[in-house]
């Protein structure tokens, strides 16, 4: 058996994966089991900001690894405590929960805000509003929170207390927030799964006014646009909200698996020894890698991230067979005229590698991702387009 039928014998079949083995890779250039090179437009979902094998987070990860890879959140480790504190100075915030995964930051927002709502204004003020076209997970709360019912449908009965504004529907919210008890909406600055779409900045005012009349928290999902690659250090930051929970994952490990709900002075006490934890949450290998990550994501890289997005932006604007062209940053998104899943097998078969959004194809390259590669990579998608 090879790998593929390896693979599709004994793995759940819960990914529709393309027909291409990777066994190695340098940066945004990925090696296929072929032998061929594929440029990676993908950063294995917006994981791997500075590529693969990027040489600064092995030598953090492996230096720690020399010490010791794991110990219960039981005991102090140095790297957890760097890493908070990082979080915390450059976004003002004051606590963070350590979690493996967005699903579960999402999770530990989730918990925060209910306690928070309970403890301050009663135990009914449980629902929390999210976004139709969101994607919070696949955990059943984060599920649930997901205002996609395609999600919904096989897992019933989900958790309740979720409520679904849509956005630019500003009177509807607002009417969620009015006639039930609500502790905190929830939503992503970009709709990644949704069709990698930008929530704008008159939905962020609205929120914003919303959740000030009515008391309510603000928890920004960044886990899929945050650590740079909205051209900010978070999403939340080009719309200049001040959210009260900011939860982050993906490209914070920089591919090890790390997740983190950055929680402000309004909700920093919320948690408290024995109201939430996680065996692995905050492992010191992990957060020894999201060091070096975080560390790096300066005015100069995201100066680059906002010169890239402005190079792929204007060459794919347009363009023959082209519909349009979304997102933020280096979260990119367009609809071509062809299926979106066929535009990414021809991509593929051409040496580039892209993921699907619905009907777009979602751009999510490595923030460092030369500039030639890039270059290369777009002609080949202009070229797939107009074929
Ligand atoms: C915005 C957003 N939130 C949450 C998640 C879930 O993250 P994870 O797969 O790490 O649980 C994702 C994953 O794609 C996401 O894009």
């Amino acid at each position: 058996m090879d790998v593929f039928e390896r693979d599709r014998r004994y793995v759940a079949h819960t990914y529709n994966r393309f027909p291409l083995e990777i066994v190695s890779g340098k940066g945004s250039l990925v090696r296929g089991g072929d032998g061929r090179a594929y440029i990676d437009l993908g950063s294995g979902i917006a994981v791997n900001i500075f590529g693969l094998c990027d040489e600064a987070w092995k030598a953090a990860v492996t230096e720690q690894l020399d010490r010791f890879q794991h110990c219960s959140n039981l005991y102090y480790a140095a790297p957890v405590a760097n890493l908070a504190r990082l979080l915390c100075e450059r976004t003002g915030m004051e606590r963070v929960f350590f979690a493996n995964s967005g699903a579960e930051a999402n999770e530990c927002a989730i918990k925060v805000a209910r306690k928070w709502a309970a403890e301050k204004k009663g135990a009914e003020f449980c629902n929390i509003i999210t976004l139709q076209k969101s994607f919070h997970g696949r955990t059943l709360a984060t599920l649930a929170a997901t205002g996609q019912e395609v999600f919904h449908k096989d897992y019933q009965p989900l958790p309740g207390g979720f409520l679904y504004a849509e956005v630019g529907d500003a009177a509807g919210l607002e009417s969620l927030a009015r006639d039930y008890p609500c502790a905190a909406i929830l939503f992503e600055c970009v709709q990644g799964e949704g069709g990698v779409m930008p929530i704008g900045q008159a939905w962020a005012d609205a929120m914003r006014e919303v959740a000030e009349k009515y008391d309510l928290l603000l928890i920004a999902d960044e886990v899929q646009i945050g650590n740079g690659r909205s051209g900010h250090l978070y999403g939340y930051m080009e719309y200049g909200l001040q959210p009260d929970v900011v939860t982050t994952a993906k490209g914070l490990g920089g591919g090890l698996p790390l997740g983190a709900a950055i929680l402000s002075g309004r909700v920093a006490d919320v948690l408290q020894p024995g109201s939430h934890g996680s065996t692995f949450g905050g492992n010191p290998t992990c957060c020894a890698g999201a060091i070096s990550i975080l560390n790096r994501i300066d005015d100069d890289l995201l100066r680059g991230v906002r010169e890239r997005s402005d190079y792929i932006v204007r060459e794919l604007t347009g363009a023959k067979g082209i519909k349009n062209v979304s997102g933020m940053g280096l979260m990119l998104g367009f609809e071509p005229e062809k299926p979106a899943r066929e535009f990414a097998e021809l991509a593929l078969s051409k040496g580039v590698l892209v993921t699907t959004a619905k009907q777009k194809i979602r751009l999510l390259p490595a923030l460092n991702i030369p500039m030639d590669l890039l270059e290369k990579a777009v002609q080949i998608l202009k070229v797939c387009a107009a074929e």
